[in-house]
């Protein structure tokens, strides 16, 4: 085949993509996350954890175990709602770590934490229907919501989070979302924390204008020092749905998560997974369990808050030591991500070619935003660049601000 002919097969299959699929673009993420796979960059791109984190002797051991001891469960199908077994110890987890046990139909595994917006997405969400997210938020979800042609409308944060006091005003003014997407603890992209009065004020307007919190947990293990306020879900399980993984603490080569709410919703999330992957993987399901039961969980978890508390706090001192001036940043108390805000002028998205060059990567402000916003912004994630790497990385993406802003 020549290459012309090549070239005019492509841009026919590229003709044929569903209207929803061609809205969502995408392209320019991809290509910078893809320079984050060379060697030689220092990456603060991609919400990746520590390979360090890896239990890999006792992981080891477990799947040598499982797989001759238990082959008919571990290596068969699972139920689409999980191993019963499974969400056994993930109901007791969250009765210990959030003070309250979902029921049998209340809880259901899922592949990841992606996997439950897909299946809400799926689920509930018709083209035009309205979701609030905060702006920004993490990208992926944007991605989910809008590959169901829902109409993504963002509410800004602050230094607590959420914005309530715009979301009342919008919904006074007539705006009827079905669904509300929060990262309430440690957020991704901005490394910022929901506050208690933000909580139940959020939950008295879901009660009030009769839409679904779709609260990703994603982070909230992963304190540095004071755990976060309660989970949107324990505080008002009737207009709360839970979205956890299991990425972020143990690993998401496993693709293991859970979805915990109303059995009305859990019970249509399992029919639309019956859809798509039908259940998350069995093995990956057993190591959860077993990992878990074994005490390993709790226990690395303690090992990967200081771990990434220490990342956190050598990005910060570095970000002090090498920004230029103008620049501001958060100061997560957990998760993977700073967020920076460059002096206006600057466009991130622009200068990431000057970082490569540099070899340095970040991710640009822009994507986050469900509207054209962001232009200034820069997500850094600390979680997997090594600590001796973290200042000259910084020292990098100072020197291409400085550039960026001597040329304006
Ligand atoms: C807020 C948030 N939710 C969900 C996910 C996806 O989790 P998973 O990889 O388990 O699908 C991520 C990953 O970066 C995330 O940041």
């Amino acid at each position: 085949m020549t290459a012309a002919m090549d070239q005019s097969r492509m841009s026919g299959w590229d003709a044929a993509l569903a209207r929803r699929t061609k809205s969502l673009g995408g392209g320019e993420i991809t290509a910078i996350l893809a320079l984050a796979g060379a060697s030689d960059v220092i990456t603060f791109s991609g919400g990746f954890p520590d390979p360090a984190t890896f239990p890999t002797p006792v992981l080891a051991d477990i799947a040598a175990r499982l797989i001759t001891q238990d082959p008919g469960v571990a290596l068969q199908y699972s139920a689409t709602e999980g191993i019963a077994g499974v969400r056994d110890y993930v109901a007791g987890r969250l009765a210990a770590l959030q003070g309250r046990m979902p029921g049998p139909p209340e809880l259901m595994v899922t592949s990841g934490g992606i996997d439950c917006m897909e299946l809400v997405a799926k689920s509930y969400l018709d083209a035009g229907d309205t979701v609030v997210v905060e702006s920004p938020t993490y990208l992926g979800a944007i991605m989910a919501f809008r590959g169901y042609e829902a109409n993504v409308r963002g509410v800004p944060v602050d230094g607590d989070g959420l914005r309530t006091d715009v979301l009342a005003d919008l919904l006074a003014a007539g705006l009827r979302p079905k669904i509300l997407y929060t990262i309430p603890d440690f957020q991704n992209p901005t490394g910022l924390t929901m506050s208690a009065s933000r909580r139940s004020e959020l939950i008295a307007l879901a009660r009030r204008y009769g839409f679904l919190i779709l609260e990703d947990v994603a982070y909230r293990d992963l304190h540095f020092e004071q755990p976060p306020p309660d989970s949107l879900w324990s505080m008002a399980p009737d207009v709360v749905l839970q979205a956890g993984t299991f990425s972020k603490i143990f690993c998401p080569g496993f693709r293991m998560g859970w979805a915990a709410g109303p059995a009305e919703i859990i019970s249509r999330l399992v029919v639309a997974k019956q859809n798509s992957d039908q259940c998350a993987g069995a093995l990956g399901q057993r190591m959860l369990e077993e990992y878990g039961r074994g005490g390993h969980m709790e226990r690395q978890i303690v090992a990967s808050r200081a771990l990434y508390a220490r990342r956190a706090a050598l990005m910060g001192q570095a970000l002090t030591a090498h920004m230029p001036e103008g620049t501001t940043w958060t100061a997560p108390q957990g998760g993977f991500y700073i967020w920076v805000t460059a002096p206006e002028g600057v466009d991130t998205v622009a200068l990431s070619a000057a970082a490569r060059a540099r070899k340095v990567a970040y991710v640009p402000g822009r994507p986050f935003y469900p509207a054209d916003d962001g232009a200034a912004k820069i997500r850094l994630a600390y979680s997997r660049v090594a600590d001796e790497l973290i200042d000259e990385g910084i020292h990098r993406i100072g020197g291409v601000l400085r550039t960026a802003l001597e040329e304006l």
